[in-house]
């Protein structure tokens, strides 16, 4: 058959309040024309992240009610550390509240200033980490990354001869190199074994610690069999142990391939680093055996990482993202192509030409995506990161197992509408905005 379906049926259902074209204008004027300060209520389609906004299986609540509570050695910290051990290898396992708490504690343990840590991309809490506790962030993707129209496999990989440049450069101090799989800042593209295999094997000529940001292991996992010549046969469970036992360690955020709706982890198999990072835990996360969640978390996320290697599953992940991607390319709207795993990108520069990057073509794509349809996304671009942004973009990021095929037919129809009314979509100005992170609370105004 080639209908692909969802491989679930629903047993609990969340209301979406449909609004009127007129209403939602009046809503994104309220707002300051920030689509973070709208409220869930008046969005249709939320895409404005795949972060701990999935929908968790039967069997992941069935999870919730066993969850142990006890605050040292809980059955539910067991299964969750024999879960992440089995998965990934790795000696050390230090539960964290999500993502970014991994990165602080890592990166803290790292004695960054005057050090550098490379990347293929750095996603922008890593990136605000490594800052923060005073290294700098490299970003050495493959030169195609910076092409939304290149169609290479696997577009996520890093620069390997830049690596060996960087690596070998006697001026600079490398803390370590950490790969983001997939890699979201550059279109949700995945990395290849051979990548991963290459640059750890630099990184250990080196004495370099490698590390994955694994937040989509399994999505990049799934490229990989269905790319990468050697792994068709190979399943998506074996193919992601190989990817983490390349690694020195990890740092994953579980609201993403963990499909949980909080939580992550810290790994390595250092074990002096680990014993100083389960020291830091202790003063701003919790105990070593929970890590700042609660036992029915950890109970989630071992389920969770479960679920996320199904085949059937990630079939259907990996096809409605593509499904998406298709249906933008068809109605005339570039994206960054080829479609990745967890986003589709819109390429508002190129698809706004006559919107300059001082007055945020992604953030005009984004506010017409909500008034023709209610539907929420994300800029990423000069508005997010102002002069240092690459490309301007527009961001969908599907939440997993929420949405059906209908709910994206219904994207691509707004889509079509948006695409009609190209030429008069207008750009912004910014009102009002504090001098970091702006784009989370400034006012705008179209122009
Ligand atoms: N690394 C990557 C590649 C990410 O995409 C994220 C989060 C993080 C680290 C941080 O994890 O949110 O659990 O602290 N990405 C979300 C997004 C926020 O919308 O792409 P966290």
């Amino acid at each position: 058959m080639k209908t692909i379906i969802e491989p679930f049926r629903i047993k609990s259902v969340e209301p979406i309040r449909m609004t009127t074209r007129k209403e939602r204008k009046a809503v994104l004027k309220a707002a300051g024309w920030n689509l973070f300060k709208i409220n869930a209520e008046d969005i249709i389609i939320d895409f404005l992240t795949d972060s701990g906004t999935g929908a968790m299986s039967s069997e992941q609540w069935a999870g919730i009610m066993r969850g142990d509570e006890s605050y040292a050695g809980a059955r539910s910290w067991h299964r969750f550390r024999e879960r992440v051990e089995e998965l990934t290898g790795f000696r050390h396992v230090i539960p964290t509240h999500q993502g970014r708490a991994a990165e602080r504690i890592l990166f803290s343990c790292l004695n960054l200033p005057g050090k550098i840590v490379v990347s293929n991309t750095h996603f922008d809490t890593t990136r605000a980490n490594v800052q923060y506790l005073g290294g700098t962030a490299i970003d050495i993707p493959v030169p195609e990354a910076r092409d939304p129209r290149s169609q290479l496999p696997f577009k996520g990989n890093i620069d390997l001869d830049r690596l060996r440049e960087v690596l070998a450069d006697n001026k600079l101090e490398v803390a370590c190199v950490i790969l983001t799989v997939t890699n979201n800042s550059g279109g949700g593209q995945p990395a290849s074994m051979e990548n991963i295999r290459s640059a750890a094997e630099l990184c250990h000529e080196f004495g370099t610690p490698f590390y994955l940001d694994s937040c989509r292991f399994a999505e990049n996992a799934f490229f990989i069999k269905k790319r990468e010549e050697g792994f068709a046969d190979r399943s998506v469970e074996s193919i992601a142990r190989e990817m983490f036992r390349l690694a020195d360690g990890a740092t994953f955020s579980a609201k993403k391939d963990g499909m949980a709706n909080i939580g992550g982890f810290l790994a390595a198999n250092d074990d002096n680093l680990a014993r100083h990072e389960e020291e830091l835990l202790i003063l701003t996360e919790g105990f070593p055996t929970y890590g700042g969640l609660a036992g029915r978390d950890l109970e989630a996320i071992a389920i969770g990482l479960r679920e996320v290697v199904e085949e059937d599953y990630l079939n259907y992940r990996i096809a409605s993202t593509r499904y998406l991607g298709m249906g933008l390319l068809k109605a005339g709207i570039p994206i960054v192509e080829p479609p990745g795993g967890h986003a589709i990108y819109v390429d508002a520069g190129a698809f706004l030409p006559h919107v300059p990057p001082q007055q945020f073509p992604g953030h005009a794509v984004a506010c017409a995506f909500f008034h023709e349809g209610g539907i929420r996304g994300c800029e990423i671009g000069s508005l997010m990161f102002d002069n240092q942004a690459l490309l301007e973009l527009y961001r969908m990021a599907i939440p997993r197992r929420m949405y059906t095929q209908s709910h994206i037919d219904y994207v691509v129809e707004v889509a079509q509408v948006v695409a009609k009314k190209k030429d008069r979509l207008k750009g912004f100005r910014v009102v009002e905005a504090p001098p970091q992170l702006r784009h989370f609370s400034a006012r705008l105004e179209p122009l």
